[in-house]
């Protein structure tokens, strides 16, 4: 949530700044701005509402220039997003300036209390108020001591403050100077080859000129003073290597597509193979998570999953709940992360906690996390981005190896997760003794065929628009599943919402009848996923139940099952898939009826209005 850049030691940064906040957009769009400090002289800065094209837009009537500058993109929490409120924002003597991702909880209290002092208060913002702050604590140091005023005026200020927060803060008496901070939501230090140095909230920015990177931890300040960084933890200075990351900076471009949405769709069939690489031993279908640095004794004395997420990943734990407990015949339970974190939860002993996460910096999935560590529970995360919070404080990480996900609505991660998660029911399985080797081989192959049959179903996507046209127009949505694909139903609803905004609900079929039944009229498109399971015949008697209250219904269904087609208004038909591996097939046509229903409806469909990829507050 909020995008932040910093750059320091190059000729012009300005430029740089602006296509990090590019590759960070799908952070938060509601706002942006860049601030520069000029050489011994000012701060200046360019504000502007709306989309990063608008800021663009403002540059080129008011072109900035610097070697130091920090940049902002944002999702409004305190304020509304107009040019006044946008980042960055500005101490009242205009020494300091600073952009801001996070809540300042107690930011009332501090502004009348900076008002009182003098400090001329201009926004409706929390963030405002730490730029006085951090003023406040520079002029009772008084400046030009050694090391960094402000560094200490920064870790000063950070004393004083309730609430989660990363920081890059610029000061106009010390122009080659960035410093960064975090206790809590992600802030990375890049380190260029060529002197360049950057802050950002991920590694997007960051990859189009380093691989060398500082993840900073919680309660750390950085000072990134012209080549130099320096990182400070609460005991002083910290001496650590950065991590080279591998992340293709190509991966940030659209490649010839229309939106991110539709490239990142169209990736799913090379994520699948990428999963599964060194993962499953040819022949036998044994499965091998060491990458995953979990310790063996965690996975068999596990007589408990816990799955903790939030969103697309929330619905992908519930699909390894009926995997788990199919395959492994351990409990598992599944729980909203913003939930359980507050719900003084039972936690018996030997419960794995598996979080799932695509960016591993979700406020609430962390929170969780902790809360389940707390109660004695080991940790394993699915996670896409490595060096992330989430798996930084688990037990081990079983990597999605996605790569970069830029459409806000998650496409080829949610297909990961399941692949990932379908691979850990399956070890626990094994590790249990409850799956036979002849099982295991069956669904090792049809795991291995998923890019294949994925590739297929993506090969008649664009048949979906005629679908879309039919539709689009409706103002609800009912998506109908049952077992594992009730999960699938819910991810079809959410996926339509985010990027058409129309009304979607998603509902296990089965439980239609008390009472989404009372909304069906011949306006409301019913998409029935009703694929090869032993409940098929139940769900497709539930569909006819919808349709006789003249619904319009569009039926998903294996090749050739033909018993729909009569009284189905459209049908879409995927190719035969082991049920277990249905959920990523039938993801498939559902992200195609999202993407074409948004796009026809003019939506922008990458970067859906109110919502931000990283969800890094509460
Ligand atoms: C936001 C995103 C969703 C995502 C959810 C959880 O709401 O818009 O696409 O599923 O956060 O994110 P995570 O990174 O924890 O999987």
């Amino acid at each position: 949530m909020c995008g932040i850049v910093g750059m320091v030691g190059r000729e012009d940064v300005v430029a740089e700044v602006v296509a990090g906040l590019q590759a960070l957009e799908y952070r938060g769009y509601d706002s942006a701005g860049v601030a520069v400090v000029e050489s011994g002289e000012e701060i200046r800065r360019v504000r502007a509402a709306g989309k990063l094209k608008r800021l663009v837009q403002e540059l080129q009537q008011q072109p900035l220039s610097g070697t130091c500058a920090i940049g902002h993109t944002r999702w409004a929490t305190h304020g509304r997003p107009t040019d006044d409120n946008a980042h960055p924002h500005v101490s009242s003597s205009g020494e300091v300036a600073l952009v801001h991702n996070g809540i300042i909880e107690n930011f009332l209290e501090l502004r009348e209390r900076l008002a009182k002092a003098g400090h001329e208060i201009r926004t409706d913002t929390d963030t405002e108020v730490l730029a006085h702050l951090i003023e406040h604590h520079l002029e009772r140091a008084g400046h030009g001591g050694k090391g960094s005023s402000l560094l200490e005026a920064v870790q000063a200020a950070l004393k004083e403050v309730v609430g989660v927060h990363s920081l890059a803060v610029v000061s106009r008496s010390e122009p080659d100077t960035i410093v960064a901070s975090t206790n809590g939501p992600p802030n990375l230090i890049g380190i260029g080859d060529d002197g360049l140095r950057m802050v950002a909230s991920d590694l997007a920015p960051i990859v189009r000129h380093a691989r060398r990177v500082h993840f900073l931890e919680e309660g750390e300040t950085a000072l990134v003073r012209g080549e130099d960084v320096e990182i400070h933890g609460s005991n002083g200075r910290v001496e650590r290597e950065p991590r080279v990351v591998d992340m293709n900076p190509v991966q940030a471009e659209k490649g010839g597509y229309k939106h991110f949405m539709l490239k990142e769709m169209h990736e799913q069939p090379r994520v699948l193979e990428e999963v599964l690489v060194g993962r499953l031993q040819p022949g036998t279908g044994e499965v091998n998570l060491d990458d995953t640095g979990l310790p063996h004794e965690i996975l068999e004395n596990c007589e408990r999953v816990l799955v903790l997420a939030c969103g697309t990943s929330l619905h992908a734990g519930m699909v390894a709940r009926h995997l788990i407990e199919r395959l492994a015949g351990i409990p598992c339970q599944v729980e909203i992360a913003s939930e359980f974190r507050y719900a003084e939860p039972v936690v018996p002993k030997n419960t794995l906690a598996l979080a799932i996460t695509q960016s591993g910096e979700t406020a609430d999935t962390i929170a969780a996390m902790r809360e389940a560590a707390e109660r004695g529970a080991k940790l394993l995360v699915n996670c896409n981005v490595l060096g992330s919070a989430a798996t930084r404080i688990a037990d081990g990480t079983l990597h999605m190896r996605a790569g970069l996900e830029i459409g806000v609505a998650s496409t080829k991660c949610f297909t990961a997760e399941l692949a990932c998660l379908t691979l850990l029911a399956m070890k626990l399985g094994q590790v249990h003794g409850r799956l036979s080797a002849e099982r295991s081989a069956e669904l090792a192959e049809g795991l291995r065929s998923l890019p294949r049959l994925v590739e297929e179903v993506l090969s008649h996507g664009d048949a979906i628009d005629a679908i879309a046209r039919d539709t689009m127009k409706a103002d609800n949505y009912l998506f109908l599943g049952r077992g594992l694909l009730h999960p699938i139903a819910l991810e079809g609803a959410l996926k339509l919402k985010e990027i058409s905004y129309i009304h979607a609900e998603g509902y296990a079929a089965g439980e239609m009848k008390h009472g989404p039944i009372a909304l069906i009229d011949e306006n409301m498109p019913i998409v029935g996923l009703c694929l090869e399971s032993p409940t098929r015949d139940k769900v497709m008697a539930n569909l006819q139940e919808a349709k006789a209250r003249e619904g319009r219904l569009l039926a998903v269904v294996t090749e050739g099952d033909e018993r729909l087609t009569e009284f189905a208004d459209h049908v879409i038909e995927l190719p035969p898939v082991d049920e277990m591996l249905a959920p990523v097939v039938a993801s498939i046509p559902l992200q195609f009826l999202a993407y074409h229903v948004g796009v026809r409806r003019g939506c922008d469909v990458d970067q859906p209005r109110n919502l931000a990829k990283s969800v890094t507050v509460e």
